[in-house]
Formats: C-alpha cells, sequence, structure tokens
C-alpha cells in the first residue's frame, strides 16, 4: 500500500470537497427561487454532509501519515472546481459541481482499491453514496 499517493488522492478529494462546500454556502446565502426556503434549507443540509466529508477526508490523510492540508488557502490552490459565473442558476450550477465531484469521487474510490487500500476505498464509496442522495434530492426540485 503507496500511502503518499493515497494521501495525494486523498489531498485531491479534500480541496474540492472545501471549494464545494464553500460554494454550496455561496448558494444557501444567494438564492433567490420560488422555492427558495426547501432550497436554501436543503443547500445547509448538503453543505453539513460535505463538512462531514470534509472531516473524514483530512482525518483519512493523517492516519496514513501524511498532515492533512485543509486550510481554505490551500483549497483553493489545489480544487479543480470552476467558480461560480457572477449570476448562477445556484440549482442548475451545484447539480452539475456535485456530479463533477462525485465522478471524481467514484474515480479515487478505484484508484484507493487498486493501490490496496480497501479502508479509504470503502470511505470514499460511503461519500459517494451520500453525493448521489444529494444530487437526486437536488434533481427533484427542477421541473
Ligand atoms: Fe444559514
Amino acid at each position: 500500500m503507496n500511502k503518499p499517493q493515497i494521501a495525494a488522492i486523498l489531498y485531491a478529494r479534500l480541496a474540492d470537497a472545501t471549494d464545494l462546500r464553500s460554494q454550496v454556502k455561496q448558494a444557501h446565502w444567494n438564492l433567490r427561487s420560488p422555492q427558495f426556503i426547501a432550497l436554501h434549507e436543503l443547500f445547509d443540509a448538503i453543505a453539513g454532509r460535505l463538512d462531514a466529508h470534509i472531516d473524514d477526508l483530512a482525518e483519512r490523510s493523517v492516519q496514513l501519515g501524511t498532515p492533512a492540508q485543509g486550510t481554505v488557502r490551500q483549497a483553493a490552490a489545489a480544487s479543480r472546481l470552476p467558480e461560480p459565473p457572477a449570476a448562477p442558476v445556484w440549482l442548475d450550477w451545484l447539480i452539475a459541481q456535485l456530479t463533477t465531484h462525485a465522478e471524481n469521487v467514484r474515480a479515487a474510490i478505484d484508484q484507493t482499491a487498486g493501490l490496496g487500500d480497501m479502508g479509504t476505498s470503502d470511505l470514499l464509496t460511503g461519500m459517494v453514496r451520500e453525493l448521489d442522495k444529494d444530487i437526486w434530492f437536488l434533481d427533484a426540485h427542477r421541473a
């Protein structure tokens, strides 16, 4: 098991999750919609689940011997997610970003399993299951 390689995979997902969490909060604050309360509350619940993912990703890295690199600056430098446009349709934007993030987590499941780390692979599998559910919750609000 190549622990530094696994930690690098975790770091990439940590950076994206931290960036994504901030975008979900941005949506929670700035949303204007006939479905405001439902989406405002759903966005906050999703941010909370991403918070738990962030904690698990950082702590798994430390367990593998690599210090967590979880500051906002580190996340901003390493995230591969795009910045939201000036006036996004927040529901569509978050669905797209969560979908990208889920696909990257899915790839990391295979990568970490291939490196022989079933513990990390299982952790990521739990995350992608939650992300898939949140994508469904969001998508169900589209007409
Ligand atoms: Fe709030």
